[in-house]
């Protein structure tokens, strides 16, 4: 089943509270909360205490995705404020496998991030231990950016490995992602779409949602 996972970065921060509750009315399953340091990304959005403060806002899961340097001393108080699911990028400065534990250890879903330069090949070691791998179609750090197709190969060496190993293993994509771009990023085996701008700029937010799930959803898997 494919699902759409809103990022709140292109919600009204002055609002969030009620973006979250409309983009539950809307239907969305899954709330993506971008986290940015100044450090790992050269911009700044939010922490856990903010995020703590929409959790009563919004029923579903929150898919925590840190663009954080160090994500393995900032993952416990994410847990503390609610977070589902914790990506973290495989470019940061934390050791992986311990991040991967620890992150488990606080009882949640664990998902680990490549950043377009980085091969995805990298992330093989630790695909086992994952309940996500995330492909970024555009640099991180802002939304609104052109999605870049040319990520579609990562995307189908983890349907393969999914394929090949029977893991159940989420395949996201974030970056660009709207009714056109969503039918390419599914061909290729994705099937968590974050989706920011398109969603949250809508006039219309569950129709935006619909229209990405029928781009999806009419396109064979090509993988
Ligand atoms: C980019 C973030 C994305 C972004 C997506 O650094 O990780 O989640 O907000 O926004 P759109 O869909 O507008 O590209
Ligand atoms: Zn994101």
């Amino acid at each position: 089943m494919i699902k759409v996972s809103p990022s709140i970065l292109s919600a009204d921060f002055a609002n969030l509270g009620e973006e979250a509750r409309k983009m539950q009315q809307a239907g969305a399953p899954w709330l993506h909360i971008d986290v940015m340091d100044g450090h790992f990304v050269p911009n700044i959005s939010f922490g856990a205490p903010v995020m703590k403060c929409i959790r009563k806002d919004f029923d579903g899961i929150f898919d925590v995705h840190l663009m954080i340097s160090d994500p393995l001393a900032y993952a416990p108080s994410f847990a503390k404020a609610g977070a589902d699911m914790i990506t973290f990028h495989y470019e940061s400065d934390a050791d992986a496998r311990k991040t991967i534990d620890v992150i488990r250890g606080l009882g949640l879903k664990v998902g680990m991030a490549v950043k377009p330069g980085t091969d995805v090949s990298v992330l093989e070691p630790f695909l086992p231990q994952l309940d996500l791998a995330l492909v970024m179609t555009v640099e991180p750090g802002f939304g609104g950016q052109k999605f870049m197709p040319q990520m579609m190969p990562k995307v189908e060496y983890l349907r393969r490995w999914a394929q090949k190993t029977h893991a159940s293993l989420w395949i996201q994509v974030d970056g660009g992602i709207d009714a056109v771009t969503a039918g390419t990023a599914a061909a290729a085996g994705a099937d968590v779409l974050v989706a920011g701008s398109a969603v949250f700029g809508a006039a219309d937010r569950q129709d935006a949602i619909e229209a990405i799930l029928r781009s999806a959803s009419s396109v064979g898997r090509t993988v």
